[in-house]
């Protein structure tokens, strides 16, 4: 037995397992592409972050946004866990997986008047609110309802988490939260709002950072804050420090263990005294996940190889969008190796897994898994050139269910057929 690139995934025999489950196995049942979780993988995560923050009331609100299957989010409901949301359809989500709104925290910048009624009516933890019009619009639809709307500020602490400019959120210039001088302001304000509950302070710096030490920058501002407030009369319930913690995409990669972070966080919160709020998507779900895929086509053009995967860029698009490395093994081992560009069969260029990369040479009909696909895979993933999405399987010791059945193409026009003949009955 090998270890395949993260735990609960690795070579008996030059099979790949996923736990007790050969993929090859799953492929043939299935079909490809499709996602594979490993249950145990994200139980285990998730031991390490309980673990890591036990010595601190702590809640643990998992950012659906990462992966949002129902199941997936059932699972997390059992082991007691809070949500943080971004929309109207992760409420959805949310609250038909049975998660109770008093541990629903929900961000954003754009929340559509009927997102934040729902939201309201649902009786959420925390409102996480990124702008002074936000919190009006807020408290005037709470008035209506007759309801208090639970509030807080999502604060800008302007730091950098040395990650990939497309998942930088707490820099100044991004759209997110209110710049630490305006912050104060907008403090006074909820606590002026009659139907605003002023409860908390929030941040969240970025995504995929591997170095916890911005964590503590962001945190020593935002504590800061707290006490400049209290000063005030102002008293928060909770300090939500958002997500962000790095996954290991290479081979090479050592992200942080929870324990890192909290130990870089905790002492610093609990200077107030004031409950702690994390948000992790990437770091419960990415390594337990891969997307597995089937060699259609070899094609060679001079000495140069592509090889041609029947999963696409709609299926998984960080490689397109971000320039993502994904780890990508094959599922039954080969003695030889090529390099090659791992493609889709997408109408595009960035529709690529992996570019001059050296592979187990992979001939028609093979499988190969793109390893750490968890998180911010299927969750992006589009119906582009109508292809449909693929199944997603949990795996369960030697057991695997179907979480979420291969798309029909009558899936995919089914709204266009009903919008047709709506339009036909007037
Ligand atoms: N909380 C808030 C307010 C967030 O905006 C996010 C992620 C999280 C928590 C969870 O962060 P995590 O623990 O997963 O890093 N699609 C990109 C990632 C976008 C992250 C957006 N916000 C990717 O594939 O890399």
């Amino acid at each position: 037995m090998e270890e395949a690139f993260s735990s609960h995934f690795y070579y008996r025999n030059g099979r790949l397992f996923v736990e007790e489950v050969p993929v090859k196995e799953i492929a043939q049942k299935v079909g490809t592409p499709v996602y594979i979780y490993s249950k145990k993988a994200i139980l285990d995560k998730l031991s390490q972050y309980r673990e890591a923050f036990s010595d601190y009331p702590t809640l643990i609100c998992y950012a659906v946004k990462a992966n949002s299957n129902l199941s997936i989010l059932e699972l997390l409901k059992e082991e007691g866990l809070g949500l943080d949301i971004v929309s109207g359809g992760e409420l959805y989500r949310g609250l038909k997986a049975g998660f109770s709104p008093e541990k629903i925290v929900y961000a954003g910048v754009g929340k559509t008047d009927g997102e934040l009624s729902d939201a309201i009516n649902a009786g959420i933890l925390s409102f996480n609110v990124e702008s002074l019009m936000e919190l009006e619009v807020l408290n005037e639809l709470a008035g209506k309802l007759g309801k208090k709307a639970n509030v807080s500020i999502r604060i800008n602490p302007d730091v950098n988490p040395k990650t990939h400019p497309y998942i930088s959120t707490g820099l100044r210039k991004s759209k997110f939260g209110i710049d630490m001088e305006d912050a104060p302001g907008a403090f006074r304000l909820a606590e002026k709002l009659e139907n605003l509950n002023l409860v908390g302070i929030h941040c969240h710096i970025g995504s995929q950072i591997m170095d916890v030490s911005p964590y503590r920058e962001a945190v020593e501002k935002t504590v800061e804050l707290v006490f400049k407030l209290e000063k005030e009369g102002i008293k928060l319930q909770h300090i939500d420090i958002g997500g962000g913690l790095g996954i290991k995409y290479r081979p090479e990669d050592q992200p942080p263990h929870p324990s890192q972070l909290a130990q870089m966080v905790v002492p610093i919160v609990k200077q107030t005294g004031l409950k702690l709020i994390i948000e992790p998507g990437r770091s419960l779900i990415g390594e337990a996940g891969i997307l597995l895929s089937q060699v259609i086509f070899l094609k060679d053009k001079g000495d140069k190889h592509f090889i041609i995967i029947d999963a696409g860029m709609n299926d998984l698009l960080r490689p397109a969008m971000y320039n993502a490395y994904h780890h990508i093994i094959p599922a039954e081992k080969k003695e030889k190796k090529i390099t090659a560009d791992i493609v889709g069969p997408i109408c595009e260029t960035g529709d690529f897994f992996a570019l001059d990369r050296q592979i187990d040479a992979v001939e028609r009909g093979d499988y190969l898994a793109v390893m750490s696909a968890g998180a911010y895979g299927f969750s992006m993933a589009s119906n582009y050139n109508t292809r449909p999405r693929a199944a997603e399987v949990l795996v369960d010791g030697e057991n695997f269910h179907v979480i979420r059945q291969r798309e029909t193409y009558e899936d995919i026009i089914k709204p266009e057929l009903t919008a047709v003949n709506k339009e036909s009955e007037r």
